[in-house]
This record gives C-alpha cells, sequence and structure tokens, in this order.
C-alpha cells in the first residue's frame, strides 16, 4: 500500500465497488456525495466507470471538462495543472458538490491511463474532504489502483443468485489478497428485502462475513431521483435516504473523527475563490 505524505494529500478516498454490475454503485455514489456534502464537508465525486458511467446522466449535468479532459492535461503540463479547473460544480437543493465524470466518447475513455488518474485523484485529494469513486464492476488496473488510494472500500452486495454470490466472495478473497485488509473494507448491502430465494445467513455464511449495513429496495425513491436529476438524500426521508444520511455521518464522523467545517481551509481558500469566481 501506497503511503502518502499526509500534510501534502489529506482527503479520504470513498471507493464504491461490486463484483456484479447493477448492484447499485451509483446510486450509493451520488447519494454518499451529497450527504457527506451535506453535512458540510467539501466533496468531489470522481467517476472511473469510463465507458458506461452514468453520473452525468442521472444527475442532469453536462460537464465540459472530464477525466479524459483532465489526465491530457497532467499529461501536458503536470506542474501547471489545476484540478479545480476540470471538475464539475453540482448544486442540488441548496447542496453542493463537484463531480469530475467519464467522457462522453468510448474513443476518449479508451485513451485513459489508471497510471495517470492516479495522479488526478492525487490531485482530488489535496482540495478536497472526501474522494466518493464510482466504479465498474472488474479487478482491472482502474480499480486496483483507485482500491490501492482508497480510504475505504465499500463493497456492495445484492442478493439475488448464487453465481452473484459467488463472486462476491471472490471479490472479498482478492481484495484481501491485494494487500486491502478487512478493516478498510465496508460490506453493504443492497436492495434489501428486494425478493430472493436465498435467505440472507446463507450468503453471509459464504461471503465468510456479515453487511454492516442494510440499504432498502426502494424503487420509488430511485425513480423520482431520476425524474428530477436530484439525489435521493436532498429529496425527502424515505428509509432509503435516512440510510445512507447515517452511512455519510458514519464515515465522517465515527470512522474519521473529522469535524464538518464551515469555513473552508485555508489553504483551500485559493481553490473555492477560483471555483465560485471570488
Ligand atoms: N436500493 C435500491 N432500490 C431500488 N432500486 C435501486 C436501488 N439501488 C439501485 N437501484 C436501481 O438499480 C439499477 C442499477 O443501479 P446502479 O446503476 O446504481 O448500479 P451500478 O452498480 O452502478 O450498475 P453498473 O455496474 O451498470 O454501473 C438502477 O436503475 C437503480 O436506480
Ligand atoms: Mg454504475
Amino acid at each position: 500500500m501506497e503511503q502518502e505524505n499526509a500534510t501534502a494529500v489529506s482527503g479520504a478516498v470513498l471507493t464504491v465497488f461490486s463484483t456484479a454490475s447493477g448492484c447499485g454503485k451509483t446510486m450509493l455514489s451520488i447519494n454518499l456525495a451529497a450527504a457527506i456534502a451535506k453535512l458540510g464537508f467539501s466533496v468531489c465525486l470522481l467517476e472511473t466507470d469510463t465507458q458506461f458511467g452514468d453520473i452525468a446522466y442521472a444527475l442532469g449535468i453536462d460537464p465540459k471538462e472530464n477525466l479524459h479532459t483532465a489526465q491530457a492535461a497532467w499529461e501536458r503540463d503536470p506542474g501547471g495543472f489545476f484540478i479545480e479547473d476540470y471538475v464539475a460544480r453540482v448544486e442540488k437543493k441548496g447542496t453542493v458538490f463537484f463531480t469530475l465524470t467519464a467522457p462522453k466518447d468510448i474513443e476518449d475513455a479508451y485513451q485513459i491511463q489508471p497510471a495517470h488518474v492516479k495522479h488526478v485523484v492525487k490531485a482530488l485529494r489535496r482540495k478536497f474532504d472526501y474522494i466518493v469513486v464510482d466504479t465498474q464492476a472488474a479487478f482491472d488496473q482502474m480499480n486496483l489502483m483507485c482500491i490501492d488510494q482508497s480510504t475505504l472500500v465499500l463493497f456492495l452486495g445484492i442478493v439475488d443468485f448464487l453465481p452473484t454470490v459467488k463472486n462476491m466472495r471472490i471479490g472479498m478473497d482478492t481484495l484481501t489478497r491485494i494487500g486491502c485488509d478487512r478493516e478498510r473494507i465496508r460490506c453493504i448491502l443492497n436492495r434489501s428485502g428486494a425478493r430472493t430465494r436465498l435467505p440472507l445467513s446463507d450468503v453471509e455464511g459464504i461471503l465468510g462475513t456479515s453487511f454492516q449495513t442494510h440499504l432498502p429496495n426502494d424503487f420509488k425513491s430511485v425513480t423520482k431521483s431520476f425524474e428530477t436529476n436530484t439525489p435521493i438524500v436532498l429529496s425527502g426521508n424515505s428509509s432509503l435516504s435516512l440510510e445512507i444520511q447515517k452511512l455519510a455521518k458514519v464515515f465522517t464522523g465515527e470512522d474519521f473523527g473529522a469535524q464538518p467545517k464551515q469555513e473552508p481551509k485555508k489553504e483551500k481558500k485559493g481553490f473555492f475563490a477560483r471555483l465560485f469566481g471570488k
């Protein structure tokens, strides 16, 4: 695991990961980013699902810059690279967070190199309190880099069919093998209560661990969120919204002992001044 200079790179990286697609990574990433921002922290939602990312679509935004243009700028001139020029400001219901999304074109996505994105992640960590990473379901170079940079890996699972559970077990074992120890992994069950023939106790038995959080199945909230391009946590107190807000409090409070900042840190003034044009 790479050691970082704590004074140079301080933002916590929360990587939302799963071993199957369609588990709810994007849903959780967007809402966790919004919930942490609502608590008063500076947050950037980073999309590393480079080919089929859904963040811009879900939030109803069309960012001018993206992960590909950010990488290209860093490659051209690492010394003159300012991450604040590449993140898009998102404001929903009075809550502000930032996002660096995947490019629109697959050709651009194909040019993205994890070894270079690593420098973009480091730049984000210098500027934001939290970086929430929405990944694609794979143990590819990009995810290995993200996992390596992660403060916590949020391992998201759903209980539907046995192959899904088998792959989650492979995922847990692989994470441990590549050096992501269990203290850095949080197991989260999504769509809890959805109809399935697999008893949860059997699933947890196969997995070798229990889920620390259960996110309820809530078709109504996710549908409304898509229709309004508004994160669930910012529009009402459904049980899904409350569970994710609870997670945000745990990750920002209990796990790291951090305090919400009413004002940006001194060294971040230039950054916020640039973003808000002050
Ligand atoms: N708790 C939930 N209750 C009901 N529907 C949900 C829930 N979580 C996610 N969904 C829905 O399930 C679908 C898949 O979710 P999402 O796109 O977040 O998964 P993903 O893991 O990011 O998928 P991919 O691997 O394809 O990127 C979406 O339509 C989403 O709205
Ligand atoms: Mg997704």
